[in-house]
């Protein structure tokens, strides 16, 4: 069996360098944003460098501007699944899927229904809530606060002739519960609804098919997957088609072009396009016989799957041997294939801010607050608290960072500080 090479893949992370009060940095902020290998900041540089320009123009940096932007797309397409016309980039999943909403609300109005989670971070909610503005109906589905996953019995309740559309997350970015994709599309389609999945906090962890899943609409955020500040959006062909976006006259009218409005940022997309191949690099370093550049990118995911959960295994075992600590999501190691490295937790007696400030002064970088998955900080009684402390890892983490961060606690449990 292939297996990460973990000083492989740190050497291609320039940020990994960082010293924080005289202690190597050590970033368990990835649900925030990854780093990015050496080659996603050399391909940015050089596209400012020989080819910025803009689209369609007669020249020899628009016309490379032009090919940039082409094959940005097809790599995309490469890590979802799906065909380059069916890709479209914009600033972030949350402008994306604020437009999608707008372009859908023209079809619906009084008596049509969204779903949406408790689960869900805030950007796969509000921009369906807008839609009551339409005099749609938003309707929310449950979580079982026990272990933090999807409550699908209430989802099978909220979901009715009525509905037109389900959104819903492939991971979440708070307590790291991988929800039934597969299971919520086949009921948004049960009903002649559309599926809308959230996956950007999957991306780093997971392989994604989009057309195994057979949603409507998929999103992410290459920051969360090793590429530049963006957002990246999957929408079948017969959607975009039929769908009308607000653009500009004079803009392309064909797909996936007519969705991406203005000029894009063009350097992010040579990022993105670093970013996907650096992935599909590691399936090659693991698997040298792989051929297609898909074909890598599962091969990525084949060796980063194991390891990450070889990694959040010594943490959760770690952090529940702690006195006084709430963990918060799946604990239980049989069960591990439904969650990503991501977790949440409280200690009594500091507040998550705290706990973020006393890491951080140890180079230890970690989250608090609710992280915009505000329905679930609510639902868990933690938001006029502070929320919870968020660590997750990704597969430039190691084993003897996870030690430091576990010592850490551990000793301010002692301290008593
Ligand atoms: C699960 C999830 N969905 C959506 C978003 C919003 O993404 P963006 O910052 O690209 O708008 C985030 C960002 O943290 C996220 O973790």
């Amino acid at each position: 069996m292939p297996v990460l090479d973990i000083d492989w893949v740190r050497r291609q992370f320039p940020a990994l360098a960082l010293q924080i009060n005289g202690r190597p940095a050590a970033y368990f902020d990835g649900p925030g944003g990854t780093q990015v290998p050496q080659r996603v900041i050399d391909a940015m540089r050089d596209y400012l460098t020989g080819s910025n320009a803009n689209t369609h123009g007669a020249f020899a940096t628009s016309r490379k501007s032009d090919e940039a932007i082409a094959q940005a797309h097809a790599a995309m397409a490469d890590l979802l699944g799906c065909d380059a016309a069916e890709v479209v980039f914009g600033p972030n999943m949350t402008s994306l899927t604020f437009s999608l909403s707008r372009a859908l609300g023209r079809e619906l109005g009084p008596g049509d229904e969204v779903v949406v989670t408790r689960l869900d971070h805030d950007g796969n909610v509000a921009p369906w809530c807008v839609l009551e503005e339409r005099g749609c109906r938003v309707r929310f589905v449950d979580i079982n606060p026990s272990d933090c996953t999807l409550d699908m019995a209430d989802l099978k309740r909220q979901i009715t002739p009525r509905t037109r559309l389900v959104a819903a997350g492939y991971a979440s970015n708070a307590v790291g519960t991988i929800n039934d994709v597969e299971e919520i599309v086949r009921l948004a389609h049960s009903v002649g609804a559309l599926a809308y999945i959230d996956a950007v906090h999957y991306a780093p962890h997971g392989p994604i098919d989009v057309r195994r899943l057979e949603c409507d609409f998929l999103v992410c955020s290459p920051y969360k997957f090793f590429g530049p500040h963006s957002g990246a959006l999957y929408g079948k062909r017969e959607h975009l088609a039929r769908l009308r976006p607000y653009k500009v006259r004079p803009a392309a009218e064909e797909n996936p072009y007519r969705w991406e409005t203005g000029t894009q940022n063009h350097e992010g997309q040579a990022g993105i396009l670093a970013a996907v191949d650096y992935l599909a690099e590691l399936g090659r370093h693991a698997s040298p016989s792989v051929t297609s550049r898909r074909a890598a990118l599962l091969a990525a995911y084949d060796v980063i799957r194991p390891y990450e959960r070889a990694l959040v295994e010594r943490l959760i075992s770690g952090l529940l041997a702690i006195s006084g600590l709430t963990f918060y999501g799946i604990k239980e190691p049989a069960r591990f294939a439904q969650r990503v490295p991501t977790v949440a937790i409280r200690i009594a007696g500091h507040t998550p801010r705290e706990l973020a400030s006393y890491l951080g002064e140890r180079g230890l970088f970690a989250w608090d607050g609710n992280y915009y998955a505000l329905n679930l900080s609510e639902r868990l009684g933690v938001e006029p608290s502070g929320g919870m402390l968020r660590i997750g890892l990704v597969h430039y983490n190691t084993a003897e960072e996870v030690a430091r961060l576990l010592a850490s606690l551990r000793e301010l449990r002692r301290s008593g500080l």
